[in-house]
């Protein structure tokens, strides 16, 4: 059988491919325990650097699969929330920055995945929202608590309460997506980002992320006192040496190691 997820590692940079179109790839148990092998494999993978995370056809992900939790109880469907919690906080704490190249519809739990991405980077043809409230449903996978952190509480209740679908154009005018290009610059334009990415000190990149995720969610001097650790702990990889000597002898773009 065809794998749901489809993996594909080049120079750093790994492709992750949801591969269920006849259902708009949205996510069963089966593409759950796609993506969770993917990244846990990926992860393990001292090569990569960036990933990017899209769907094929014409969905990034229609939503959790309402066909396989239409007749859950309350019990199971608390299961199905919390594996869906644990897939994405895999993908949100992925060492490596995850680029969200949403192709299309990013719906109820598509929102939520491309919201567990670092960036959002979005085709014109795009389209998101969290429309759980015309199911009967609220938010099962960090919708309620990552959208009103990325786009703040008013419009988060705004998209949460009436389910409106909205256009990529209007997405990014409330900083859900960082960049909407044209459907063919969507892939290219991903693969510049995490070339740059890919280019910069390893550990460096990955430690601003786990500041960033970790500090904004700490009191602020919590925060800092995170900052200055890991600051500190740059100063003992090879990467530091290598970009600061690069600097003084006038030499650009140095071959970090990611050590
Ligand atoms: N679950 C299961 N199947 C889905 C699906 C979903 N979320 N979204 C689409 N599909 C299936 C359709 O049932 C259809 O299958 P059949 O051909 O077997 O009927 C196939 O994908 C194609 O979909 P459509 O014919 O509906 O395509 P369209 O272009 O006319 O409409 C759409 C596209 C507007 C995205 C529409 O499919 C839609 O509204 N999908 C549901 C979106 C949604 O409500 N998502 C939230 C799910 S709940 C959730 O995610 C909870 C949570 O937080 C955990």
């Amino acid at each position: 059988m065809a794998e749901i997820v489809k993996v594909h590692v080049e120079a750093g940079l790994a492709m992750v491919t949801i591969d269920r179109p006849e259902a708009l790839n949205a996510l069963n148990d089966e593409t759950l325990a796609g993506l969770e092998a993917a990244f846990t494999a990926l992860g393990n993978d001292k090569s990569v650097r960036a990933v990017i995370l899209t769907g094929a056809g014409k969905a990034f992900v229609a939503g959790a699969d309402i066909k396989a939790m239409a007749e859950n109880t309350p019990r199971e469907a608390r299961a199905f929330a919390r594996r869906g919690h644990q897939v994405f906080s895999l993908i949100e704490d992925f060492p490596h920055p995850v680029i969200a190249a949403v192709n299309g519809f990013a719906l109820g739990g598509g929102c939520e995945l491309a919201m567990a991405c670092d960036l959002r980077i979005a085709s014109e043809k795009a389209r998101a929202g969290q429309p759980e409230v015309k199911l009967g449903i609220t938010p099962g996978w960090g919708g309620t608590q990552r959208l009103p952190r990325i786009v703040g509480r008013s419009a988060a209740k705004y998209l949460l309460f009436t389910g409106e679908v909205i256009t990529a154009a209007r997405a990014l005018e409330l900083g859900l997506f960082d960049e909407v290009v044209a459907p063919e610059q969507l892939l290219p334009r991903c693969l510049e980002i995490a070339k740059t990415i890919a280019a910069r000190a390893p550990v460096a990149v990955s430690y601003c992320k786990a500041a960033i995720n970790q500090g904004v969610e700490a009191p602020l001097a919590q925060g800092l006192s995170f900052e200055s650790e890991l600051f500190a702990q740059t100063f003992a990889t090879a990467d530091q040496k290598t970009g600061m000597m690069a600097f003084i002898e006038k030499r650009e773009d140095p071959p970090f190691q990611g050590i």
